[in-house]
């Protein structure tokens, strides 16, 4: 007998909880009905899982193509932590809405962290979901959305977190380019999700104000509550996440407090044929 995948939805346009074992999630034989669900609800939690790193490493190639993280790393500390993190102050980013890798070539298509060691108050990770999020917007704002194209930057998320940077620091995000991306994303599955962020600087041939004005009203849009599901981690956890269709922050928590969690990630469309 096959293995089934044994969920439950958290909130009907976003999130659920996978309660398979994890020699059940390890087997490979969840591959397909992982990679489904994700599209649909945006994020998986697998509770307190507790995976090694070997065992994240294999759960996630059962996914799709595990790639390299930053630094060629296959599994990334994310810790606001110098000691634990060299890019920690990059990380400040993650504390605003945003999409990991939208500078990258091939895009990330799914995140997944595990937790290492909790936060003393605070960090939990919020997550909304783009797709739901965009279905229900209105038939014509749809339309009007359409064919938008959104310039995006590494540099720009610089001064949600440090508005008057040191010129080095800029230049040096500068330096990782800007990407044009669509605002909706048309996913080989035919779904389709907004693309948004803290690297999202401006709307192509709108003026910076109209511009700002989509931008933050989508933005709000899709972190309401019916879209917004928060995470509070329990060691152990492991949680995967759709990143072409949805969006992602880390609440504010003491950057001394030793906070960690675990990423590996998969590039690329996904295959739905497994
Ligand atoms: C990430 C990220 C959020 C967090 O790992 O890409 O944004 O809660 N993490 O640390
Ligand atoms: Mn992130």
């Amino acid at each position: 007998m096959g293995v089934s995948l044994k969920f439950e939805r958290i909130k009907p346009k976003v999130g659920a909880r996978v309660l398979n074992t994890k020699e059940e999630l390890l087997s490979g034989e969840l591959t397909g009905a992982i990679n489904r669900l994700i599209e649909d609800c945006g994020v998986i939690v697998f509770p307190e899982v507790h995976f090694t790193d070997d065992e994240q490493k294999q759960f996630t190639n059962t996914l799709g193509n595990l790639a390299n993280e930053v630094f060629g790393a296959e599994v990334y500390n994310i810790s606001l932590d110098k000691k634990l993190n060299p890019r920690a102050e990059y990380l400040k980013g993650s504390l605003f809405w945003h999409v990991d890798g939208t500078m990258n070539k091939v895009p990330i298509r799914l995140s997944l962290l595990t937790s290492k060691v909790l936060p003393t108050w605070g960090g939990n990770t919020e997550f909304s979901n783009c797709y739901t999020a965009y279905e229900d917007l209105p038939e014509d704002e749809k339309a009007r959305l359409a064919d938008l194209k959104v310039n995006h930057s590494a540099w720009n998320t610089v001064f949600y977190y440090d508005p008057e940077p040191a010129q080095d620091k800029l230049e040096d995000l500068v330096s990782m380019g800007e990407a044009e991306l669509p605002l909706v994303w048309r996913h080989a599955s035919g779904k389709k999700s907004l693309v948004l962020g803290n690297s999202a600087h401006y709307v192509i041939g709108k003026n910076p104000l109209e511009s700002k004005l989509l931008l933050n009203r989508l933005r709000e849009w899709a972190t309401s509550e019916p879209y917004h599901y928060a995470h509070e981690w329990k060691l152990g956890d492991a949680v995967l996440w759709d990143n072409t269709g949805t969006m992602h922050r880390a609440m504010p928590y003491d950057p001394d407090c030793g906070r960690l969690l675990h990423r590996t990630i998969v590039q690329g469309e996904p295959s739905l044929a497994a």
